[in-house]
C-alpha cells in the first residue's frame, strides 16, 4: 500500500486557546505499516471470549496491535486502513513537558555480584527512553494534532482519556474544549499519587505536587459508563451499620420504607402493623420482606428495612481518587523500570467504567504497556504506539507474560491476577499479537551519545548557560534539534520567536538535526532570501555525506549453532557481545576497564522463530526470564523444522538493539 491523504475533521468548539505557530489540520499523510512480528497464541486449549470481529478491518490480523512510530503517523495509519470510529477508550498519558530527561535504568542480568564488572558490583547504563523538553508552543500543537486526529478514531459513545499534571493540565483542558466541545466534558479526576513529595525541601517555596489530572471527553452523548464502587469508608461503616443480626453476626442499617414525596408522588398508603403511611412498597412485597425477617421494628412499631453491610456495593466512584497508589520500583509487580509506569489498578478503573468485554481500547503513547496489558487481562482488544523500541519490547515482553498467565490459569481454572470482578470471570478477547512498524525513525544510536559525539564531530562548543541555543561554533549560534524528530516548520518557528527577543544578535545560526520535513526545507530557503543577518544555516546528519559521515554503530554480535540432532531442533548460544554495553560500562567506570564474565549478563531475551519467511518474525520459543537475576538458558531444544525451512534466532540486549540470525534447516539427519 502507499501513502495516503487523509481528512481530518476540523476542531468542534470554543474556547479557543493559541500559540505561536497554531495550525489546525486539514489532513495527514498516512504510510503503510511494515509487519514486524507476531506473537502467536501459545499451544493448548484456552477458551476465548465470544468477541463480534465484524467491525475489524479484514486486512488487519485479529488479536492485540502494537506500533512502532510516531503516534502521528500511527494515528493517521489507522484511520487510512479502517479504524476510522471504532476505538471505544482511548487513554493517553503523554510526556509532561517537563524539562526532564526520563531514563530507565538498564541492569545486567545475573545475581547480583556474579557479573563482574571491574571496580563496581554492578554496573548500570542509562538508556534514555524518551526526551520530553519542548517548548510551551511546541508542545501544544503537538497535542493539538494528536487530539483531532485520535478523535477521528473514537466511536459514538466512546471516550478519551488523558493523564496529565498539573503543569501542563489547565492547557490541555482548553484544547480538548475545543478538539472534542466543551460540551463533551465529562470529567476532571485528581489522582493523588503518593503522600508526599520530594520537591518540598528545606526552603522550597511550593506546595509538594503530588496529583494528577484525569480528564475524561465522550464521544456523542449516549457514552458507555459503568460505574465503579469503592469500599465504605470506616467511619460510614461505623455509623450507618451500627446494628448487627442476632444468630448470623451480620452489620445491617435500618433503611426508611416510607414514600418519598409521600401520597402525592403516587406511593401505596395503607395500614402495616397499626401505622398507616404512604410506603415505600405494596402491601404484598412488604409482606414478602417480613416474611424474610428483612423488616426490623421500633418500640414504636415503626417498621425499617435491614440493608446489610456484605450486600453494599459500595460508595460510587467519585472525581477524588486517593486509594491508587504509584508504582514505586522494584516492590512492585509488573515493574518494568519504565520511569512512568502508572498502577495497573489506575487502568483497570478506566477501561472498567469506559468499556465493556470485547471493546476496543487505544493507548498511542503506551510506555511500558499498562494500558494493553490490563486491557488484555480484562478480555478487551487493545492497540498500543510508541516511539521508543525499548517501550514497545517492553509492553511486548510484559503482555506475552500476561497471555502466559492467561493460559496458565485456563489450565488450572484459576483466575490468577486477572483484575476481573470475582463473580465475573473475564476470558480473553485474543491470545496473540503482531508488532508494526510506521515510517521507521529508528535512530540505531542513542539520542544523548548522539548529540554528544555531533558535537565533538562538529567542532560544537556545548554551552549550557543558554536555554535555547545549545552552542556555538566559530562565529554561529548552534541549534540542535533533539534527534527523536526530523527538523519541522515548528522548530523554525521557534528559533525565529527566540531571535525576534535578542534584536542585538548578529550572529548566524546554525541548526543541527537528524533528519528533514520537506516543508521545514522551503521554509529555510524563503527565510534566508535576502537576509544580511542571522541567516539559518542547517546540517542535517543524516543525508549530509560530509558531515553525517561518523554515525557510525559498532552492532550487537553473537555466536550462534543451530543445528538438527535426530528430530530435534538445537540452537546454542555461545557469546554474545554488546560493543554499545561495554562502552557506556566503560565510561561509567572511569579508569577501570568492564570485563563482563558472561555473556548471558548482557542479554534481555532470545526469540526463535522455526519458519522465518524472511519477512515477519513469529515467535515460537521466547526466552524471557521474569527475574532481573535470572540469565536466559542459551541453549534450546525444539521439534525439528520441516527440511528446508529457515530458522531465525533473535538476540535482545539489555539496551534494547537486536541482533537476528537465521539458517536454513537441513533434511540430512545427524546421529
Ligand atoms: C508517560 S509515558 C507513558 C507511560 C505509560 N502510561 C505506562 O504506564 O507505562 C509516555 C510515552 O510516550 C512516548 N512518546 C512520546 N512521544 C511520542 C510520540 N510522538 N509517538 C509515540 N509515543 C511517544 C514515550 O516514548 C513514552 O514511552
Amino acid at each position: 500500500m502507499s501513502q495516503k491523504d487523509i481528512p481530518v475533521a476540523k476542531a468542534k468548539g470554543r474556547p479557543m486557546l493559541t500559540w505561536v505557530g497554531k495550525k489546525p489540520l486539514a489532513r495527514v499523510t498516512a504510510f503503510p505499516a511494515q509487519h514486524i512480528e507476531t506473537v502467536p497464541a501459545p499451544a493448548g486449549d484456552v477458551p476465548l471470549a465470544a468477541v463480534d470481529w465484524s467491525d475489524w478491518p479484514r486486512d488487519v490480523p485479529q488479536g492485540g496491535l502494537l506500533y512502532h512510530g510516531d503516534n502521528k503517523e500511527v494515528l493517521a495509519h489507522l484511520l487510512a486502513n479502517g479504524f476510522r470510529g471504532k476505538v471505544k477508550l482511548i487513554y493517553i498519558d503523554p510526556p509532561f513537558d517537563s524539562g526532564a530527561d526520563y531514563v530507565r535504568k538498564v541492569q545486567l542480568r545475573g545475581p547480583k555480584g556474579g557479573t563482574k564488572v571491574e571496580g563496581e558490583d554492578y554496573t548500570l547504563g542509562e538508556q534514555v527512553q524518551y526526551s520530553d523538553i519542548w517548548a510551551n508552543d511546541n508542545y501544544l500543537q503537538f497535542m493539538y494534532e494528536r487530539l483531532l486526529i485520535a478523535k477521528e478514531l473514537l466511536a459514538d459513545g466512546g471516550l478519551f482519556v488523558l493523564h496529565c499534571d498539573p503543569a501542563r493540565g489547565h492547557y490541555l483542558k482548553c484544547v480538548m474544549d475545543e478538539v472534542f466541545g466543551s460540551e463533551a466534558f465529562v470529567n476532571q479526576v485528581v489522582w493523588k499519587r503518593s503522600d508526599a513529595h520530594s520537591d518540598v525541601g528545606q526552603g522550597a517555596k511550593h506546595f509538594g505536587t503530588v496529583h494528577d489530572m484525569i480528564f475524561f471527553y465522550a464521544q456523542g452523548g449516549a457514552y458507555t459508563w459503568n460505574t465503579q464502587f469503592t469500599p465504605l469508608p470506616t467511619s460510614t461503616v461505623e455509623q450507618w451499620y451500627r446494628n448487627v443480626e442476632e444468630g448470623t453476626e451480620r452489620r445491617y442499617n435500618k433503611a426508611d420504607v416510607t414514600g418519598p414525596g409521600g401520597a402525592v408522588k403516587g406511593n401505596p398508603v395503607y395500614e402495616w402493623k397499626g401505622i398507616t403511611r404512604a410506603w415505600r412498597y405494596s402491601k404484598e412485597r412488604m409482606a414478602e420482606l417480613d416474611k424474610q425477617g428483612l423488616l426490623v421494628y421500633t418500640a414504636s412499631g415503626m417498621p425499617y428495612q435491614k440493608r446489610y453491610l456484605d450486600e453494599s456495593k459500595g460508595v460510587p466512584l467519585q472525581d477524588w481518587w486517593d486509594d491508587i497508589q504509584m508504582v514505586r520500583g522494584i516492590q512492585r509487580r509488573g515493574e518494568s523500570h519504565y520511569p512512568t509506569e502508572k498502577p495497573g489498578e489506575l487502568l483497570a478503573r478506566v477501561i472498567k467504567v469506559a468499556t465493556n468485554p470485547g471493546d476496543l481500547v487505544l493507548d498511542c503513547f503506551i510506555g511500558s504497556g499498562t494500558t494493553a496489558a490490563v486491557a488484555q487481562k480484562l478480555g478487551r482488544r487493545w492497540i498500543g504506539c510508541d516511539i521508543n523500541k525499548g517501550a514497545i519490547q517492553t509492553t511486548a515482553k510484559r503482555l506475552q507474560g500476561v497471555i502466559a498467565e492467561q493460559q496458565k490459569s485456563a489450565l488450572t481454572g484459576r483466575q490468577g491476577d486477572l483484575m476481573a470482578d470475582e463473580n465475573a470471570p473475564l476470558l480473553p478477547c485474543q491470545l496473540a499479537f503482531t508488532t508494526w512498524r510506521v515510517n521507521d525513525y529508528d535512530l540505531q544510536i542513542q539520542h544523548n551519545e548522539a548529540v554528544e559525539l555531533a558535537c565533538e564531530h562538529l567542532g560544537i562548543t556545548r554551552r549550557h548557560t543558554d536555554p535555547f541555543f545549545g552552542g556555538i561554533r566559530g562565529q554561529m549560534l548552534v541549534k540542535i534539534v533533539p534527534f527523536n524528530h526530523p527538523l519541522t516548520p515548528l522548530d523554525l518557528e521557534a528559533l525565529r520567536t527566540e531571535l525576534k527577543t535578542r534584536p542585538e544578535e548578529e550572529r548566524d545560526i546554525l541548526v543541527v538535526s537528524l533528519g528533514i520535513e520537506h516543508a521545514a526545507r522551503d521554509w529555510l530557503t524563503h527565510y534566508n532570501q535576502n537576509r544580511p543577518i542571522n541567516k539559518i544555516h542547517l546540517v542535517e546528519l543524516r543525508s549530509d555525506r560530509k558531515s553525517g559521515g561518523f554515525i557510525k554503530h559498532e552492532p550487537l554480535s553473537a555466536q550462534i549453532d543451530i543445528r538438527r540432532e535426530g528430530e530435534k531442533l538445537i540452537v546454542e548460544i555461545t557469546d554474545v557481545v554488546s560493543p554499545s554495553i561495554l562502552q557506556r560500562l566503560n565510561k561509567e567506570g572511569g579508569v577501570f576497564r568492564a570485563e563482563i564474565a558472561d555473556w548471558r549478563a548482557v542479554v534481555d531475551c532470545v526469540l526463535i522463530d522455526t519458519d522465518h519467511d524472511g519477512a515477519v518474525f513469529k515467535v515460537a520459543l521466547a526466552d524471557v526470564p521474569e527475574r532481573k537475576q535470572d540469565f536466559v538458558s542459551g541453549r534450546y531444544d525444539l521439534p525439528a523444522s520441516q527440511p528446508g525451512a529457515t530458522v531465525a534466532v533473535k538476540i535482545i540486549d539489555m539496551l534494547g538493539e537486536e541482533f537476528v540470525s537465521t539458517a536454513v534447516f537441513g533434511a540430512e539427519v545427524q546421529p
